[in-house]
């Protein structure tokens, strides 16, 4: 059967997605691979989430197991709201949306915001997630370089100016703040105050995506966007997929009622709500005052992990390639000699056993081939050291070519 005429525009013009790659190399015997961002299975803890379901079945099944709000679950709502206020933002659970991951939340965000041809301030790299929610919508994006201190604020206002210029208005700027992904760099403070000045000065809304904000490893805690936000203009999305379970399909949106409120509307009509049981289940393990304390007890797994990975990229990666330290978060990002094309080379270091992400569908405005994203969160301490020997070799070689 021939499907072609069948797609819609929004199907057809939809890039690729990395996971294709993540999980065929997942897959392979020997393998060792940088390419999936995913926590490790000692990272889940099991037998309190088995107590909290036990606990929510015994109690509360009716309510577990029938069809919920489509706002989400009220008293999980809450406990967000509370989460948020002790990081300094004010919130009430009316300014919660519960979600089926954030990258619901981008789907929604999309779907609310984006006509075709719409323009999209973005990170450059940015999240592929994030990229292929708004261009299913037929986003058009500009992409703003960074440096190590995050989104190039100058460069953005000059964007945000010329395209004023010549009648056009970006629906909103997308940012992934602390320890980004694919990068791993977090805005600096001054470059936070810049962002939230620039959107009040141009109108425009950000949205702050917040999927690894919470596992910081070392260095000062920066303030959420969300908390320097005195006029509500920043959408904020956070997760208990990288503090808890992906598997759970549980995040939240934060952000003016009136927002929160459409997005309801908009729900209704995409998936009526979202999974009741797992809502339960995650309100109840915090209520028994688990999460906190999983949250600390995480970073003590990622940390060692990250130090491994930079330590041995130290000793095993030529000095041409420069390498970010990320201060949390699941990765790091290196980028090659220029001319090097991460992509093409990317099944002949396969053939070294070891893999990566390589970086050049991160780019929405640039044509970089150079770069690799590096995961450290799912591989042993011995993988990591075995895997960037093995990939320090493969560069080298490269290199030599
Ligand atoms: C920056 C960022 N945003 C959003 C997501 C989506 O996460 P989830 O839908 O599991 O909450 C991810 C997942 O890796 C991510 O890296």
């Amino acid at each position: 059967m021939e499907w072609d005429h069948v797609f819609a525009d929004r199907v057809t013009q939809l890039p690729e997605s990395d996971m294709g790659l993540i999980l065929k190399v997942a897959g392979m015997k020997d393998v060792i691979t940088f390419a999936g961002g995913l926590p490790p299975a000692n990272a889940f803890p099991v037998e309190d989430i088995k107590r909290a379901a036990s606990d929510v079945l015994t109690e509360n099944a009716p309510a577990a197991l029938q069809y919920g709000a489509a706002a989400g679950y009220q008293p999980l709502r809450e406990i967000i709201a509370g989460r948020m206020k002790t990081r300094g933002v004010k919130a009430s659970a009316d300014h919660v949306l519960i979600t089926c991951g954030s990258q619901q939340g981008l789907a929604f965000l999309a779907h609310m915001f984006i006509n075709p041809g719409d323009i999209v301030m973005i990170e450059e790299p940015g999240y592929i997630g994030g990229i292929q929610a708004f261009v299913s919508y037929g986003a058009q994006f500009v992409g703003i370089p960074m440096d190590d201190q995050g989104m190039r604020m100058d460069i953005l206002e000059a964007k945000i100016k010329e395209l004023h210029q010549n009648g056009k208005y970006p629906k909103f700027i997308y940012t992934v703040p602390t320890f980004q992904n694919p990068t791993s760099i977090t805005m600096s403070l001054k470059r936070r105050e810049a962002l939230i000045n620039i959107s009040k000065k141009y109108n425009i809304l950000i949205i702050e995506d917040n999927a690894y904000g919470e596992l910081r490893y070392d260095g000062e805690e920066l303030p959420l966007l969300k908390a320097l936000d005195d006029e509500e203009r920043v959408i904020h999305l956070g997760s208990f997929s990288k503090i808890l379970a992906p598997g759970m399909r549980t995040a939240w949106t934060v952000a003016h009622k009136d927002l929160i409120a459409r997005m309801v509307d908009i729900r209704q009509n995409l998936d009526l709500g979202p999974n009741i049981f797992a809502q339960t289940i995650i309100a109840q393990y915090c209520d028994m005052g688990l999460l906190e304390s999983h949250v600390q007890e995480s970073k003590t797994i990622y940390k060692p992990k990250r130090d491994a990975m930079m330590h041995a990229i130290k000793e095993y990666f030529p000095v041409e390639v420069k390498v970010n330290y990320p201060r949390g978060g699941f990765f790091t990002w290196a980028e090659l000699p220029q001319g090097m094309d991460t992509g093409a080379m990317f099944d002949e270091v396969l053939k070294e056993k070891v893999a990566y992400l390589p970086g050049a569908d991160f780019y929405t405005s640039s044509n970089v081939k150079n770069t690799m994203r590096l995961c450290y969160s799912n591989s042993t301490l011995e993988q990591i050291e075995e895997g960037i020997k093995r990939l320090g070799t493969a560069i080298k070689k490269q290199m030599d070519k």
